[in-house]
């Protein structure tokens, strides 16, 4: 029976990290993979993590299995995350979540939410999007439209061909929405904008799916999730997909979490009982360690303090790398990379064409995405005289 099964390509993203791993030149560079690293490519763990990390070995008694919606402190310290701890749809208690594993179990779970409640849904995806979620969706059964996104010439946001695509979302219609730091361009929505999406949503009644798996990572906590606590402040319903992989750096803890925003305390019980069902049948449930060293620092002043302090240090940095590229690369050649000063979070296209890439990788050891993402946290004072020499080389 199994020998009828086919070896599979490499996951465009995991798979290219790895053929970089393996490249024996000491001068290779590599942006693939959304994953933060410091000045030395290391992938740091927090301080706070570190803390948390030692009094959770201390004091831990059980590897008994975690309750089925996780860790209760982990729940309600993502809420207030991503919600902000004054928000209203949490004081009138018509918010709940599930614990998921990372990110990818919050999309998985709200999937299989929107699966049961209309079976087939049509998911509206950004063009371009992560290009995962159209897999982890789609296995549910979910069917996908997309709405115009990035616009490559002007390097930003087509507006208009947004809008003008989602005037065809309807009630039923889920619309998937970076919350910030688009993955993969870093184009995000201005708050006005984010306003525009809001008046759509509440007059044809789609149902607005937001993952922000990136809070923290642009213009900090509160300014990321802005946008999506505006649709929260005006819609009855809102699914969340959030994680502490990038901005706690929890990336193989798999700590996420998926939020229900619903019409009332009733249906919130209702949504939790269903992603609880849904788990059961996928992973049955969560891992623990992840959760609760984030769900410590979530409710710890301290070490939540130094957590902040850490992600701010980690979005400067990046920040900071943003402009020295653009810099460099003004210095190698003549085209304009200003853009880039503009974007967020980790990624940004470079708008070079596969074959570049392909170059760029074949010719100079410098791996990114063949659409060109790079992840900008994996440039460093010892290797962005070479991407950016490198870089010119194939323009
Ligand atoms: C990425 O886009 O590189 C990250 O989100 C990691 C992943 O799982 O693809």
């Amino acid at each position: 029976m199994l020998d009828k099964l086919e070896q599979l390509p490499a996951d465009p993203i995991l798979g290219l990290a790895a053929v970089c791993r393996a490249d024996p030149n000491p001068q290779k560079v590599d942006l693939t993979v959304g994953i933060y690293m410091d000045e030395q490519g290391v992938c740091p763990v927090f301080d706070a993590v570190q803390h948390a990390q030692r009094a959770l070995v201390a004091e831990e008694t059980s590897k008994a299995y975690m309750p089925p919606a996780g860790d209760e402190a982990f729940n309600q310290g993502i809420q207030r995350l991503v919600l902000g701890s004054d928000s209203p749809a949490l004081r009138d208690g018509r918010v709940s979540s599930v614990q998921t594993p990372g990110g990818c179990g919050a999309l998985r779970i709200g999937a299989e939410i929107i699966n049961a409640a209309t079976t087939g849904a049509r998911v509206w995806v950004s063009d371009p999007t992560w290009p995962v979620h159209i897999p982890l969706l789609g296995s549910v059964g979910l069917k996908f439209e997309t709405y115009r996104y990035y616009e490559p010439a002007g390097h930003g946001v087509d507006f208009d061909g947004m809008v003008a695509d989602l005037k065809a979302a309807a009630a039923g219609d889920v619309v998937l929405l970076h919350g910030c730091c688009h993955n993969p361009c870093g184009a995000d929505l201005s708050l006005q904008q984010w306003g525009v999406i809001a008046d759509m949503a509440e007059r044809q009644g789609f149902t607005p799916f937001i993952d922000i798996a990136y809070q923290g990572l642009g213009d900090g906590l509160d300014q990321d999730a802005a946008g999506l606590r505006l649709l929260v402040s005006r819609l009855p319903e809102v699914i969340i997909a959030a994680s502490c992989s990038k901005n706690m750096g929890l990336y193989r803890e798999r700590a996420g979490a998926a939020i229900f925003v619903c019409r009332d305390g009733e249906n919130a019980r209702a949504l939790v009982s269903q992603g609880l069902v849904a788990a059961r049948r996928v992973y049955s449930m969560p891992p623990a360690h992840g959760a609760l060293l984030a769900g410590r620092i979530l409710s710890d002043e301290v070490l939540g303090e130094l957590w902040r302090i850490e992600l701010v240090a980690m979005c400067e940095r990046i920040n900071g790398l943003r402009n020295a590229l653009v810099q460099k690369l003004n210095t190698v050649g003549d085209r304009d990379f200003s853009f880039i000063q503009r974007e967020k979070g980790m990624f940004s296209f470079l708008g070079l064409s596969a074959e570049q890439t392909r170059r760029l990788r074949e010719e100079y050891s410098v791996y990114m995405l063949d659409s060109s993402r790079i992840n900008v946290a994996g440039v460093n004072a010892s290797n962005i005289d070479y991407l950016a020499e490198a870089v010119a080389g194939v323009l």
